[in-house]
């Protein structure tokens, strides 16, 4: 059976009794994880280490939410992917929307991160997605393709440690989810053009939504054939609605 994947992206939230106390709901109301789905939180970088050590030994996965496409060097400001792996991280959303909106991150950087990610050892989770207005005007396929073509010109497919995220930007944060046959659809395309990549590994990828989804609609996007799992904002930061979500990957 193919693993599935519920990714917590907390966004510029928490501290560090929040934090504390957040991990804590999550284990009380989910002692053990289901060896079917893996968890993962993604604090803001400064309680990357606590977050590290809050969840050692519970199987719960630490990622950061961006990552510079550097090693190391002189750039200011910047985190390094290997300073997130020495503390404990495993993943990096890499390309989320919100980096693409507000710092003017563009695709070949995206590109260029994942790759960095990958050679520090971490798993990326490369988000793509488009507008509302691309949507409307029809260039939701050429958006993705794009977005795509430009990580994967980086990305050797033979590594198999990745995860893809389709997160639409107009269902961000906004309480509507896309519908889950817009969900199937664009996550069969992304699989399709992938798979002219490397067949094998577009079977493999794991290809998770994000977008307002909450513990509500989250049975029926999961049901989709090609949803592997969920990308979650505002949700993951009440542990009911994180662990009831999880739930429903099972
Ligand atoms: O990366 C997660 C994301 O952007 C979705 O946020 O709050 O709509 O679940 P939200």
């Amino acid at each position: 059976m193919k693993k599935k994947w519920l990714i917590g992206n907390w966004k510029m939230h928490g501290n560090l009794a929040a934090n504390k106390a957040l991990i804590a709901s999550i284990r009380a109301e989910l002692p053990e994880l289901d060896e079917g789905a893996e968890m993962v939180v993604c604090p803001a970088f400064p309680y990357l280490y606590q977050l590290a050590e809050l969840t050692r030994g519970t199987g719960i996965g630490v990622g950061v939410q961006n990552v510079s496409d550097h090693l190391q060097g002189a750039y200011t400001g910047e985190t390094s992917p290997l300073m997130v792996k020495e503390l404990g991280g495993s993943f990096a959303i890499i390309g989320h929307s919100e980096r693409r909106q507000y710092q003017g991150e563009n695709d070949g950087l995206m590109g260029r991160k994942a790759l960095a990610a990958i050679d520090a050892g971490l798993i990326p989770v490369i988000c793509v997605g488009e507008t509302a207005e691309e949507r409307d005007t029809g260039r939701t396929h050429d958006v993705l393709a794009r977005q795509l073509d430009a990580a994967f010109g980086y990305i050797r497919t033979a590594h198999d440690k990745i995860v893809l995220a389709y997160e639409p930007r107009w269902a961000i944060g906004t309480g509507i989810a896309a519908t889950p046959e817009i969900i199937q659809a664009e996550h069969e395309f992304l699989r399709h053009r992938v798979a002219i990549r490397d067949k094998d590994f577009a079977a493999r990828l794991p290809i998770i939504y994000g977008g307002s989804v909450k513990s509500a609609n989250a049975v029926s996007i999961f049901s989709m054939p090609d949803v592997d799992g969920g990308l979650i904002g505002s949700a993951a930061l009440n542990a009911t609605e994180f662990v009831s979500i999880y739930r429903e990957l099972l």
